[in-house]
């Protein structure tokens, strides 16, 4: 299969491979910036982005609209590529971190974990792009159906499957027992309705498969159902140039099959990680939560076994914490550098 270029809106990148966002802070401006150098499209995490700020724990909305400002800066010193930001649609102050990044001029904003129905709105009137992730045509539907009433459609649909390492957008009992419909499913049926979009509205609006994919192979079967690009994360974090600590990158290389876990985050979606000892420990027994860093709505610190932001803080510091990650790790198994990995996806 020759891969094609990916085009979103008047954004072209050389290579159809998105770099998924991956927080808190697996992905800035270090790993975003060398991905899009290869040509692919580089994301930013936006969740919590500020955790290095001094003022982070008083004055946490502070400090992550000024790191956020930072990191895209940072970024486009390092590169001339596309630089996207992910923000999570049900984080509290979503818009405001979504303002902030249309005016660093981000190129493309990728959004879910909810439904990112704002996102018309915020970006009227700019040249950023929009990408909503779904996980379902139901939700896309839902999307475009909303879009439309701001006379916009979003630039590209991202369709993250079962296999995908974080929040999911499936069901704990799907999950677990592995009741789902596959990633390659749910493209082709996606693909079916945008492919109606795009002929009633003279567009053309990519659909992007995400969760799992390892290989040129799993590429060529999606592309196949009609996918035109690729959201890829777990393999850039085991890279010279992502922006985690080494611990976090070693425990990819270290993980077997059974370290897998789907869990039941804090934040009430199911999520898929490495079982750390921190993991098997708050869930066995609770952690009290100190600090609340208020970064989602549904979460009450009284009720939750652990505050996942201090969890993800911790993990990407190199310190036991929560680590999230895709499905199937077992060909990771070594450092290597983003064009290593971009190589071993094209050659
Ligand atoms: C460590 C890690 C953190 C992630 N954080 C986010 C996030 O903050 N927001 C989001 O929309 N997706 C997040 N994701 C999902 C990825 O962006 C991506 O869509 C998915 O993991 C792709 O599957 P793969 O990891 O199997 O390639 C995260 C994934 C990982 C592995």
């Amino acid at each position: 299969m020759e891969l094609k270029e990916l085009k979103i809106g008047n954004l072209t990148a050389k290579i159809p491979i998105i770099q998924g966002g991956m927080g808190i802070g697996v992905s800035l401006s270090n790993l975003a910036s060398a991905v899009a150098n290869e040509g692919g499209i580089g994301t930013i995490s936006g969740v919590q982005i500020g955790f290095r700020e001094p003022d982070f724990e008083n004055n946490p909305v502070e400090a992550n609209l000024r790191a956020m400002a930072k990191e895209i800066r940072r970024a486009r010193e390092k590169t001339k590529g596309i630089i996207a930001m992910n923000l999570m649609a049900a984080m509290n102050n979503y818009e405001l971190y979504v303002k902030k990044a249309v005016e660093e001029k981000i190129d493309l904003i990728i959004s879910g974990a909810g439904l990112p129905l704002a996102l018309p709105k915020i970006v009227k009137g700019t040249s950023t792009k929009i990408a909503p992730i779904v996980s379902s045509a139901k939700a896309a539907r839902i999307i475009i159906k909303s879009y439309l009433k701001h006379d916009r459609l979003p630039d590209a649909v991202i369709v993250e499957g079962p296999l995908a390492g974080g929040h999911l957008g499936f069901k704990m009992d799907e999950l677990l027992q592995k009741k789902y419909a596959s990633l390659k499913e749910i493209v082709q049926e996606v693909k079916e309705l945008i492919t109606g979009i795009e002929a009633e509205n003279g567009v053309r609006i990519p659909v992007i498969a995400a969760g799992g994919i390892r290989t040129k192979a799993d590429m060529a079967e999606l592309a196949a159902q009609g996918a035109d690009g690729f959201q890829i994360a777990s393999l850039f974090v085991p890279t010279v140039e992502c922006d985690a600590h080494e611990n976090f990158k070693l425990a990819y290389v270290n993980a077997s099959e059974d370290d897998e876990m789907i869990i039941k985050s804090p934040v009430g979606m199911p999520a898929r990680a490495i079982r750390t000892d921190f993991l098997t420990d708050s869930i066995a027994n609770g952690c009290k939560v100190g600090k609340c860093f208020k970064c989602m709505p549904g979460c009450n610190p009284l009720t939750i076994p652990y505050c996942i932001s201090k969890g993800l803080i911790d993990a990407v510091e190199g310190r036991d914490g929560l680590i999230f990650s895709g499905s199937n790790l077992s060909g990771i198994n070594k450092i290597s550098t983003v064009r290593e990995v971009v190589n071993s996806l094209l050659i």
